[in-house]
């Protein structure tokens, strides 16, 4: 079996899908390499935690499968932590995925981190720029 029983889980049944009004933050990204694009809200309480995560994807079924689970990850957690969610714990929480497909959970990471940085900025809070630097997919040249 190509795909893990987690990722055929998560990408028939997606957790957290939909759109968000009232969003905090709202991160959309698009991978180069195919061309998909992910857009991921969150909404933060008064103390840092995420009390809520929608997504939506025109992507592949890794890519819905990789954003569900990483919704997951980070509903409840506080914001800082969210931001070293890293598509790495994303593939091993859904048990792998093959090896050209690792790309598609970057685009998870990217949104979730464009969604708190997008959050980061509108409520003027200080961050480490380098936390957002680009460039570390495994398999993207790009
Ligand atoms: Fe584009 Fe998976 S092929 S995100």
């Amino acid at each position: 079996m190509l795909y893990s029983e987690k990722v055929m889980d998560h990408f028939q049944n997606p957790r957290n899908v939909g759109k968000m009004d009232d969003a905090d933050g709202i991160g959309e990204v698009g991978n180069a390499k195919c061309g998909d694009i992910m857009k991921m809200y969150i909404k933060v309480d008064d103390d840092g935690i995420i009390s809520d995560v929608k997504f939506n994807t025109f992507g592949c079924g890794s890519a819905i499968a990789s954003s569900s689970m990483a919704t997951e990850m980070i509903k409840g957690k506080p914001i800082d932590e969210a931001l070293e969610l890293s598509n790495k714990a994303v593939v091993e929480a859904l048990d792998g995925l093959p090896a050209y497909k690792l790309h598609c959970s970057v685009l998870a990471e990217e949104a979730v981190k464009a969604a708190v940085k997008d959050y980061y900025d509108k409520n003027d809070i200080e961050y480490d720029k380098a936390k957002f630097a680009e460039g570390d997919c495994p398999t993207c040249e790009e």
